[in-house]
C-alpha cells in the first residue's frame, strides 16, 4: 500500500532535480502524476523514464500568467482525472543588490505571483483532504546572502503566502504548507543510493532529501500540519 494510492498529484515547474524526484516518489507511493514545465523535451524524457512506476502525464506550458496557469491546470486535471494534491516548485534564481535590483520583477513573478495563479486555477479541483505544497528557501526564512535581494525577498513573501492561503482555505479542509531547502545538489536519478552523497550537517543535499519532505506533506501522515514552512537544512544551520 502506497501512502498516495490513487491520489492525483500535479507538480508545476518541474526541474531535473526537485520536481523530478518528487514525481518519482509520488508514483512510488501510488499516485497518478501530471508534471509541468515549459520544456517539452525534458518532460517527455522524464515520462519515458518514470512510466514504469505508474501513470504519469505531462503538460507543456508557461504558468507566469493567469491564462497560462489555467491552461496547464485544466489539461493536467483532464489527463489524470482530477487533482487531489498540488506541488508548485517553479524556480528561477537571480542575484542582485540594492544598487541594481534587476531581478525583482522576475523573482516576484516566479515566487509570489505564479503560486497564486496556479492555486487560483486549481481551486475548483481541490477539496477536503487536499494538500498544497510550495517551495521557499532557507534564504527566505533565515539568513540570506547580501547578493540575494530580490530572491530572498520573494521567497520570504512566499513563506507568508503559505500562511495566508492556509488560513483562507482552512474552512475547505485544504492544507497549504511549504518547505525551505538549502542548496539542492545536482540532478535526480531514479533508484540510486542518494544518502551516500551527503551527511547530516552538509549545507547542500541531493533532491531526494527535499522531495521526501514534500511527499510527507502530501500524505495523511502530516494531516495536522497546516500553514507552516518546514526548514529542510539537514542540521547545517546548527554549525
Ligand atoms: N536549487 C536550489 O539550490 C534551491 C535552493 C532553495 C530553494 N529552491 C527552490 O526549490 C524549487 C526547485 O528548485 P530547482 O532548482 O529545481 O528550480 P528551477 O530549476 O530553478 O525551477 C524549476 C523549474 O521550473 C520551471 N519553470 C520556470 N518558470 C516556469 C514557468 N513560467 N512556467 C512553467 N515552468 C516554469 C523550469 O523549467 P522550464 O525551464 O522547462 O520551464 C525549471 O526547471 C524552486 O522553487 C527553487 O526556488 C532551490
Amino acid at each position: 500500500m502506497g501512502r498516495l494510492d490513487n491520489k492525483k498529484v500535479v507538480i508545476v515547474g518541474v526541474s531535473e532535480g526537485l520536481g523530478y524526484a518528487t514525481a518519482y516518489f509520488a508514483l512510488k507511493e501510488g499516485a497518478q502524476v501530471c508534471i509541468n514545465a515549459r520544456t517539452e523535451s525534458k518532460l517527455r524524457r522524464m515520462r519515458e523514464v518514470l512510466n514504469k512506476y505508474g501513470k504519469i502525464e505531462y503538460v507543456v506550458g508557461d504558468v507566469s500568467n493567469i491564462t497560462g496557469a489555467k491552461n496547464v491546470i485544466e489539461k493536467c486535471a483532464s489527463l489524470i482525472n482530477g487533482i487531489d494534491h498540488l506541488v508548485i516548485s517553479v524556480g528561477g534564481y537571480i542575484e542582485d543588490t540594492i544598487e541594481n535590483f534587476s531581478g525583482l520583477d522576475e523573482m516576484l513573478t516566479n515566487h509570489i505571483k505564479i503560486p497564486l495563479y496556479v492555486i487560483n486555477a486549481s481551486l475548483k479541483f481541490l477539496k477536503e483532504g487536499s494538500s498544497v505544497v510550495l517551495v521557499s528557501s532557507m534564504s527566505g526564512i533565515s539568513k540570506a546572502s547580501p547578493d540575494q535581494l530580490s530572491y530572498a525577498i520573494a521567497k520570504a513573501g512566499l513563506a507568508k503566502e503559505v500562511e495566508v492561503l492556509a488560513s483562507e482555505l482552512i474552512n475547505k479542509g485544504i492544507r497549504v504548507n511549504g518547505i525551505a531547502p538549502t542548496t539542492i545538489d545536482g540532478e535526480f536519478e531514479p533508484e540510486r543510493n542518494w544518502r551516500k552523497n551527503r551527511k547530516l550537517g552538509d549545507d547542500k543535499a541531493p533532491p531526494e532529501d527535499f522531495a521526501n519532505v514534500i511527499i510527507w506533506l502530501l500524505t495523511d501522515e502530516s494531516e495536522w500540519i497546516d500553514g507552516v514552512i518546514i526548514p529542510v537544512h539537514g542540521g547545517s544551520r546548527l554549525k
